[in-house]
């Protein structure tokens, strides 16, 4: 069990390593899926048109350019603890009127770069599973919503399903860390995707813990047989 500066450490280093060939390892191995899966959470803030919205875990910043793509009034704030996933992603920014409104900074998730009562929407694509200390990182997304914001949090979640499970579990095992391995020369950072969705916490925990940071109306939305899932709060 890594304590959390540990992880943290781990968890930076291995994004930097991949960084430059991420963008591209999302979309072969998801086949592309993972697009239908940031339009699905940006559409659940279409009630916040306009108005600063926080993109925590941003990465190569692909949720934060969906987010200002449906909403052209929309500012994002795009946090990360990783400078080389942030700056790989400003490279790849298209030439559009995106680039003025999404703001990259670097910083942690668990202690949030931003005044209380900031945005009305908060994401996360995949980065929550990789926090080092869950409910810390869930009680400052909570502390920088304003009150009726909304927390959309995007995740892999284990399929339950008889048919899906081993298929996607000998995919998650054994031919995406392969595959990734050899296109990032870094195959123990896709190693570490398998374990850490296989170690991660149920839905319900996950909603458990929502509530615990004091979110409201909160419920789990699975996207393709569960292989990931929506979770929903409000402040
Ligand atoms: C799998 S990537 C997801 C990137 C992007 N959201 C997407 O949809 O592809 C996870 C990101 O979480 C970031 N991350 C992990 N822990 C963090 C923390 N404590 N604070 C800020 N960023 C963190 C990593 O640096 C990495 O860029």
């Amino acid at each position: 069990m890594q304590q959390p500066e540990e992880k943290k450490k781990f968890v930076r280093d291995k994004f930097a390593s991949i960084s430059g060939r991420y963008d591209l390892l999302n979309s072969l191995l998801s086949m592309r899926i993972d697009r239908y899966w940031r339009w699905r959470t940006t559409r659940l803030l279409r009630e916040f048109p306009a108005g600063p919205v926080l993109d925590l875990c941003a990465g190569t910043l692909p949720l934060s350019l969906e987010l200002a793509r449906q909403a052209k009034n929309r500012q994002v704030l795009a946090v990360d603890f990783c400078e080389d996933m942030l700056r790989a992603g400003v490279r790849a920014l298209p030439d559009d009127d995106r680039r003025q409104r999404i703001f990259p900074v670097c910083g942690d998730g668990e202690e949030i770069p931003a005044p209380d009562n900031t945005f009305w929407g908060c994401t996360v694509a995949f980065g929550v599973r990789n926090l080092a200390r869950t409910q810390q990182g869930l009680n400052e997304m909570y502390r920088v919503l304003q009150p009726t914001g909304k927390l959309l949090i995007l995740e892999f979640s284990r399929p339950t399903n008889p048919v899906v499970k081993p298929v996607y579990n000998f995919y998650l095992n054994q031919v995406l860390p392969r595959i990734a391995g050899l296109i990032s020369g870094d195959k123990e950072a896709y190693d570490y995707l398998a374990s850490s969705i296989a170690e991660f916490y149920e839905p319900r925990e996950l909603l458990a813990m929502l509530e615990k940071a004091g979110f409201g109306e909160t419920r789990r939305l699975p996207l393709t047989f569960g292989i990931v899932s929506i979770y929903i709060g409000v402040k």
